[in-house]
């Protein structure tokens, strides 16, 4: 795809991805974007490489505007591999002026791609660079999502070039928010925040209060993955302030792994307790949901109840798989329970019940475990269970301040 003008003299000069459909863990079934921007003034500047395989897509676009060769300012504001990737070879080939990054960005240019010998030019927060008749602000932001990350803002126009906060895996040919249903675009942004962005809420707080500080308010976001925000830019900066929060709603999820369907017929059973106290609910079985959209629904959820069967003295594989990574995203303010069925030894019911307290979860209970199949006082039991994790999640809704931005 060539570039599409987004301001005056400023394109996105990006690349789709379509066919990605693993990102570091995280399921991507509609593909991704790497986005650049070029910006034409007295200094020619791209911001942003992409991952190396679609170098070539990227120069083509550029061609289309200017001969790369011209571009006098490389901006690198992340050096994950996503964007970086294609770095070494556009340093070659254009020969910048100057390399701009954080004072971590270099470290960790260096740290990749072993050369000291480019032109570095290291920005602060609040460091300014002239490219002409615009300007650009820096802002280091740290941990969002690596320790080298920074944003670039043109202050004449107002656009934040944002990194990879504000961004979605989803690949698609338009470019801009209000070209594309804002439901989904919603939707792909919450998955991103869930995967990428939650164990650093407390950081997104900060950033958002950062600008609002500063009286930073973008006319336009241009994440370095998705749509660029220009219709409901107030809208997805609202949105991050409710996830960073991690504000639920009245909804529980039901994440299981099931050998012969009586840790099945347990999580049925304890979403009927659940929704009997009002609490929604959606079950997920292990062997049909991927753990990164398990995560989109642990965002806003409430509470979260947990159940495996027991297999060679512990948790069914795919649930490690799960807990290791909710555990890495540092989900906050849940409350929730372990449940499962056993055999004769029946481990997994406390080793779930200890990850989630390590995940500081609240728990109703010490979990619930039921032999072999569960009979109608099992199920009942579990019907019960639902019931005492819906109240408890619903006495803390009602407890915790009210803050809406
Ligand atoms: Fe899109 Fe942290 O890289």
């Amino acid at each position: 795809m060539g570039p599409v003008q987004i301001k005056d003299n400023i394109y996105w000069v990006g690349v789709l991805d379509w066919d990605i459909r693993d990102f570091h863990g995280y399921s991507t079934p509609k593909g991704t974007t790497y986005n650049s921007y070029l910006v034409i003034d007295e200094k020619i500047t791209l911001f942003d490489g992409v991952k190396r395989p679609f170098k070539n897509d990227l120069l083509e676009s550029i061609c289309k505007i200017v001969d790369p060769r011209r571009i006098d300012y490389l901006v690198v504001n992340h050096v994950e591999m996503d964007h970086s990737g294609s770095i070494p070879e556009l340093v070659e080939l254009i020969q910048p002026e100057k390399v701009v990054c954080s004072p971590m960005g270099k470290k960790t240019l260096i740290d990749h791609f072993n050369r000291d010998d480019w032109p570095f030019h290291v920005v602060e927060t609040g460091h300014q660079l002239k490219l002409g008749k615009k300007t650009v602000s820096f802002f280091e932001t740290r941990m969002l999502h690596w320790p080298d990350s920074m944003m670039s803002y043109l202050t004449e126009d107002r656009i934040l070039i944002s990194s990879d906060a504000f961004g979605e895996h989803w690949a698609t040919s338009e470019r801009f928010d209000d070209e594309v249903d804002s439901a989904e675009l919603f939707s792909h942004a919450a998955k991103y925040y869930a995967n990428i962005l939650l164990l650093y809420s407390p950081l997104v707080q900060k950033l958002i209060a950062k600008f609002a500080q500063a009286g930073i308010e973008p006319a336009m976001i241009a994440p370095d993955h998705g749509l660029i925000w220009r219709k409901d830019v107030g809208g997805i900066v609202s949105a991050y302030g409710r996830w960073s929060r991690q504000e639920s709603l009245k909804k529980a999820i039901v994440v299981y792994d099931t050998m012969w369907y009586a840790t099945a017929s347990m999580a049925d059973a304890i979403g009927e307790g659940l929704k009997q106290e009002g609490l929604d609910f959606k079950l997920f079985d292990l062997k049909c949901n991927h753990r990164s959209d398990i995560m989109t629904e642990v965002l806003d959820a409430s509470a979260i109840v947990i159940g495996s069967a027991t297999i060679n003295n512990g948790m069914m594989p795919a649930m490690a798989d799960m807990l290791t990574y909710m555990k890495g995203l540092k989900p906050h303010g849940k409350v929730g329970g372990a449940f499962g069925s056993y055999g004769w030894s029946g481990e997994a019911v406390k080793q779930i019940s200890d990850w989630m307290r390590e995940m500081n979860i609240s728990l109703v209970n010490d979990g619930l475990r039921v032999k072999f199949t569960p009979k109608k006082q099992d199920l009942e039991k579990c019907v019960e269970f639902g019931r005492q994790v819906a109240r408890a999640a619903l006495e803390k809704m009602e407890s915790a301040p009210r803050t809406r931005s």
